[in-house]
């Protein structure tokens, strides 16, 4: 345990998961507060959007939590995770596949945008019954990126007043879709959670962290697995991650060392004690999820926090898991012979999210 730029941060995963297990003690009410804090143009610019977060799920620790979460779980069953995987495999086919022909046309092509960008986005879309037409799906996409930036990055004034705007738009665009999603008859998430009881800001909110953490993480996953490969510096080969097993492992391994989602927060609802130090009441806690096992002597390969643990678990994990092992399969396959042409491209490197920007290959 150490505290560094404000944080006690916890390293030790036997203490991180102790943490994610005493939610009395240790709170999530701070999951999506801004890293860094709003300037008064930034805010400005979300009030004008009528842009609110109130503490629904990833940040409720009330005992509303348990029959929203049910809510929300009932269209990420196992049942359902395992149905959608032809689903899965079309999708990363046809981009697998185009991403082929960009790269005989052009000799090169960047495997961020022509595998692992849309097809998380398309399959989390599908599952929740939302219907955004594909021409959307760019705007949702840099909305994501942008409202990860600001509210778990460092931009300066003037950039945090281009990544609030952006967060407006995202928000404006989100109301109409809970609107329409809650008349439609169809089966969808916003319609349930409406008769749930939640009102509509409510369901923004939900819904504002639900569509960047169910599709913007597991693209961010499949990226670094991607370069990783290409590069090399992986167990398991390029040519093995073509095959079912290769491919799984390779995420894995990568959830293991390099997550996309590192650390999570919490937050000491009172004065306690964790790994017999003192913690002060609101102290806030940064939990190191993974990549820290060969400390405590766990193996290489142990993955086991990357998603959380206890009552907020990740909700998403199977289906999460199964994407990336699913992409990056059939990316594998699909180009069975790539170099990596820019061995070291820019990266996401925020508190909580990381990924390479771009995963440039030629033939
Ligand atoms: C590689 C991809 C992903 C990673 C690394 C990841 C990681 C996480 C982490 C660390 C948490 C916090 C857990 C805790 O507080 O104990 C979380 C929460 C959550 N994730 Fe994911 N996630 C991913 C993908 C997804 C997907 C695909 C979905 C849904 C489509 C999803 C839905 C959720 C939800 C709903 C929560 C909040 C659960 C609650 O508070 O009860 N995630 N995720």
């Amino acid at each position: 345990m150490s505290a560094t730029a404000g944080f006690v941060v916890v390293r030790e995963p036997l203490l991180v998961r102790e943490v994610l297990h005493r939610p009395e003690d240790f709170s999530p009410a701070n999951a999506l507060v801004a890293v860094t804090p709003l300037t008064g143009p930034s805010l400005r610019v979300l009030q004008g959007a009528r842009f609110a977060l109130p503490p629904i799920l990833a940040s409720n620790d009330s005992p509303t939590h348990a029959g929203i979460r049910k809510v929300v779980a009932g269209f990420f069953t196992p049942a359902t995770v395992a149905g959608i995987e032809p689903r899965i495999r079309e999708l990363a086919r046809e981009s697998a596949s185009a991403a082929a022909a960009r790269l005989a046309a052009q000799g090169h092509v960047d495997l961020v945008e022509a595998v692992a960008a849309l097809p998380p986005a398309q399959v989390m879309l599908e599952l929740l019954g939302l219907r955004v037409p594909d021409d959307e799906l760019a705007a949702l996409k840099a909305w994501s990126r942008d409202s990860l930036e600001l509210f778990w990055g460092w931009p300066d004034d003037a950039r945090q007043l281009e990544l609030a705007r952006g967060a407006a738009d995202f928000y404006r665009w989100l109301r109409d879709l809970v609107r329409a999603s809650v008349a439609s008859p169809e089966r969808n998430l916003f319609a349930a959670l409406d008769r749930h009881g939640l009102s509509t800001p409510e369901i923004c909110s939900l819904g504002y962290f639900l569509l960047i953490a169910g599709q913007e993480t597991t693209t961010q996953l499949i990226s670094t697995v991607l370069f990783r490969l290409a590069e090399g510096s992986c167990p398991v080969t390029w040519a093995e991650s073509g095959e079912p097993d290769g491919a799984r492992r390779a995420v894995r391994h990568v959830l293991a060392g390099e997550s996309s989602v590192p650390t999570w927060r919490r937050v000491a609802a009172h004065e306690t004690t964790i790994g017999g130090q003192t913690v002060p009441a609101g102290a806030e806690i940064l939990l190191e999820l993974t990549g820290n096992h060969s400390a405590s002597g766990a193996r290489a390969t142990d993955y086991a926090l990357a998603f959380g643990s206890g009552v907020h678990r990740c909700l998403g994990a199977k289906l999460a898991e199964l994407e990336a092992a699913v992409v990056v399969q059939e990316t594998a396959a699909a180009l069975p012979a790539v170099q990596l042409a820019d061995p070291e491209p820019e990266w996401v490197r925020l508190l909580s999210f990381q990924a390479p920007r771009t995963v440039l290959v030629a033939r």
